[in-house]
């Protein structure tokens, strides 16, 4: 086991390159199923997570190689149409193999996820849109069985809640049914306009990318894909934050400003200075960087479905808010627990309080926090306790930072390139 050292009160500066997007990547992934042949991915991160599901997609029979950071998978020959729950209990998004594999076989067996750290999250609405294309699905054993006696049929279905992973799984069962289905009230989350994309290369016939409907014209037959991975919008914004939060000034590149609205009208409200080109982001303090005369604004952000303030930004924003000026309000409106790492931060002086979905973070201002030994519970908590050990002075521990490594590429050369004094050490 490892754990995560970060030496605090270094301002940050320089510049940091944002990798592929775990969340486009994953998706992505489970599309090379749809597809008999030779799959291109480009700008693959090589996280945890990819590689679970990379090593899932191994199960089903896809071979795959890596070069750098691009990922080619051979979906010729399926050998296997389920998804075990030793994979699944570590990785919830190997759901999405559900929707590609009933398209392209005819059936699958999923695990059903339990509840994890950030919250109980059902898969009602992915099982609900697929039985609505004709699939059976029965739930036994822990698994879901899914299983089709006529070819897949286009409906309407509309989405209660837009569910990020629900469109996608729906869109890939989609792309191969007879006639037409219209996916109302979906997520708008640009990683699924990068799956859109991704299918349309491949042959799908696909209308209303990046809106809440999506019309889908069934095809009989996909082909191979050649796809980009957009840029990871958390991690970028993670980056933008731990930089704010140091007091320092530096910029992302190889990211889109597009994909991250509320965050950088968030980080203007502080106070900070924002500039974007095309591909970067730069983040500094009026007049440069952080100085004793110098206090940031604190702002409320309430969490919502893309393209409004990102939940997988939550936590990073309260380790921020936690050395702002005043009193800021967050509201989490998408996961019902996920402020796991309100007690971590409190552990290095934050003063937070929490009821029921929101949390009020009465600013400590810069100098507020101090190193503490912590626990990360889960990928976006770790982050915000890496920040604010950023932000602290003296020395934090983040223990468990299996988390961390699910989701951020290079993450200690990538702040040790910034001027942080971070490092892992074995316990
Ligand atoms: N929901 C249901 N039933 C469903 C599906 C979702 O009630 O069948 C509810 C959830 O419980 C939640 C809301 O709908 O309250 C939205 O959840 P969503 O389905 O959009 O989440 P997800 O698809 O499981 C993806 C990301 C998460 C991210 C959320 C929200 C991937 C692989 N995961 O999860 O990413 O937090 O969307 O944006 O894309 C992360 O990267 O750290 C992470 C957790």
């Amino acid at each position: 086991m490892e754990k995560l050292i970060v030496e605090g009160g270094r301002q940050l500066s320089g510049e940091v390159r944002v990798s592929g997007a775990k969340n486009a990547a994953l998706p992505l992934i489970a599309a090379t199923l749809l597809a008999p042949g030779k799959h291109t991915l480009h700008n693959v991160p090589d996280l945890r997570d990819t590689r679970t599901f990379i090593k899932l997609m191994g199960e089903l029979g896809v071979t795959s190689e890596r070069k750098g950071d691009v990922v080619t998978l051979d979906s010729t020959h399926l050998v296997h149409a389920e998804a075990s729950y030793d994979l699944v209990k570590t990785m919830r998004a190997s759901v999405l193999v559900l929707g590609p594999l009933v398209a392209r076989l005819g059936r699958a067996k999923v695990s059903l996820p339990g509840g994890c750290a950030i919250g109980a999250r059902p898969i009602n609405f992915h099982i609900m849109g697929l039985e609505a294309l004709g699939v059976s699905c029965t739930l036994e054993n822990g698994y879901v069985d899914a299983e089709i006696s006529t070819p897949l049929q286009g409906n309407v279905i509309y989405f209660d809640i837009p569910s990020v992973t629900a469109t996608e799984n729906l869109l890939m069962a989609a792309v191969l049914a007879e006639g037409t289905t219209v996916l109302k009230n979906v997520a708008r989350e640009p990683e699924i306009g990068n799956l859109v994309d991704m299918l349309t290369g491949m042959g799908a016939k696909i209308q209303g990318k990046d809106s809440d409907r999506l019309t889908v014209k069934g095809v009989t037959s996909l082909r191979p894909a050649d796809c980009r991975i957009i840029p990871d919008r958390i991690e970028a914004g993670t980056y933008l934050i731990a930089i704010a939060a140091s007091g320092g000034r530096g910029t992302v590149t190889h990211c889109n400003p597009a994909h991250l609205p509320a965050l950088l009208e968030k980080l203007k409200a502080t106070g900070l200075i924002i500039d974007e080109t095309r591909d970067t982001i730069s983040v500094s303090w009026p007049g440069g960087t952080a100085n004793s005369s110098r206090k940031l604004q604190s702002v409320d952000i309430t969490t919502m479905p893309y393209p409004g303030y990102a939940t997988d930004l939550q936590a990073q924003f309260m380790a921020l808010m936690a050395i702002g000026s005043g009193v800021s309000l967050i509201n989490e409106t998408i996961f019902e627990n996920r402020f796991m790492h309100v007690a971590e931060l409190r552990r290095m002086g934050a003063d937070i309080r929490v009821d029921g979905s929101s949390a009020v973070v009465n600013g400590k201002g810069m100098r507020g926090l101090s190193g503490a030994p912590v626990m990360a519970t889960d990928l976006r908590a770790s982050s915000s306790l890496v920040i604010a050990g950023l932000a602290a002075s003296g020395r934090t521990e983040i223990t468990r930072i299996y988390h961390l490594e699910r989701g951020y590429e290079n993450l200690v050369e990538k702040l040790t390139g910034l001027g942080a004094r971070v490092w892992k050490e074995t316990m």
